[in-house]
């Protein structure tokens, strides 16, 4: 992809990273003002012990606070609407999203909600967000979606089957707090899947047709750091170098989810996430890898640096040879780890495959246009064949 002359417009919140650095978030969030601020999670964080560990660090420096730990897995625009509905009925001025993508996702929209009111709905979309959102602090406690740092929300609209996202910048929170620690207690199997999502990211925004050469930078050491350190911490949670490298990995490629976007794993996921309610990360990579196959002869040398990125020694490879190795890597990587990527894993009903092509070109152009390949109709059909 020839970068001659692109724009370059680079929006993330202020990040704290590091270990420890969860024991500023009383002193930041009272910064910011958040005097009875609520925090949106999920009971999984509750009961790993995360939430009493932040709300005894909020009690310590006198930040009132509620609690909303409802969150769905892969929520609804529904659930987003309980959330807010318990914020505004508890006058709730500050947000502090806890856990993974769905807790944050649904924490953004509320901070909008309780600003602006308005119709969820109605902000569905590009840059349809009226405006900046109460003060918002993202505490990420997996390594995947990147979503403290970005301008994204996804959720499930069972109405149209299939899953849809704000994207704005209206939507970057104020702070984000990436503490490794937090995501020692995920079990191998959210490891994986949080962590594919990472990497998919990675590779998605460095092939992505909107790649910049901020992005590139970004992506490509995020791809090299996620296939160097997943595998560690899927194998032994408690691994703190490789934990730290995985949120360190993944909040990078949540940079470049803002910067160049991801493009069709995701688009081919959302209709599969809506009907069978699989984690994102298992969604994404149930056709990652047909994709992968899809497009790499469309950017080759990009493909090919993606294996030196992920170790291949490419001296006396053909660069369509090198190409090729990138994606032997990626099906390694996949196998590693134990996670789902064939549609035959998740029992998918075959007949589903034609209305969820549709549903794919119907709602997803966001993400498909930026690929490397083109994927018509007959393209997406393809690829959830192949990936039977
Ligand atoms: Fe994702």
């Amino acid at each position: 992809m020839n970068h001659a002359f692109k724009n370059i417009t680079l929006a993330v919140p202020e990040i704290l990273f590091g270990l420890g650095v969860i024991e500023e978030l009383g002193n930041r969030a009272k910064a910011l003002g958040a005097a009875n601020a609520m925090i949106i999670t999920d009971e999984g964080v509750a009961a790993a012990g995360i939430l009493s560990r932040v709300v005894g660090i909020l009690e310590k420096s006198g930040v009132g606070y509620r609690v909303f730990d409802k969150v769905e897995k892969e929520p609804s625009v529904e659930n987003v609407e309980l959330a807010f509905k318990e914020a505004s009925g508890a006058s709730c001025r500050a947000i502090i999203g806890l856990g993974g993508g769905s807790s944050i996702d649904v924490s953004k929209m509320v901070a909008v909600l309780l600003k602006h009111g308005g119709n969820l709905r109605d902000y569905l979309g590009i840059e349809k967000v009226p405006g900046r959102g109460v003060p918002t602090i993202l505490v990420p406690t997996t390594a995947g979606t990147g979503s403290e740092v970005s301008k994204y929300a996804i959720f499930d609209n069972r109405q149209a089957k299939t899953k849809l996202g704000a994207a704005s910048g209206h939507l970057i929170a104020d702070l984000a707090v990436v503490d490794p620690e937090l995501t020692i207690s995920m079990p191998p199997a959210v490891t994986a899947a949080t962590g594919a999502d990472a990497f998919i990211h990675a590779v998605e925004g460095y092939i992505s047709t909107k790649a910049t050469p901020l992005s590139d930078l970004l992506a490509l050491e995020a791809v090299r750091i996620i296939y160097e350190n997943l595998p560690a911490a899927f194998a032994d949670g408690q691994n703190i170098p490789a934990r730290y490298q995985m949120a360190y990995g993944s909040m990078l490629g949540g940079i470049v989810l803002n910067l160049a976007s991801a493009s069709a794993s995701h688009a081919l996921a959302y209709p599969i996430g809506s009907e069978y309610h699989v984690p994102h990360g298992v969604g994404c990579m149930l056709t990652f890898l047909e994709v992968m196959e899809y497009f790499a002869m469309a950017d080759v040398p990009k493909f090919a640096r993606m294996a030196q990125a992920m170790g291949v020694k490419t001296d006396g490879m053909s660069p369509r040879q090198a190409a090729q190795q990138a994606v032997e890597e990626m099906r390694k990587l996949v196998d590693y780890i134990e996670i789902p990527h064939k549609l035959s894993a998740i029992n998918m009903d075959r007949n589903l495959i034609e209305p969820f092509a549709k549903s794919v070109v119907a709602n997803q152009q966001r993400l498909l246009v930026n690929g490397p390949r083109k994927l018509n109709e007959k393209d997406i059909r393809t690829i959830y064949e192949r990936s039977y």
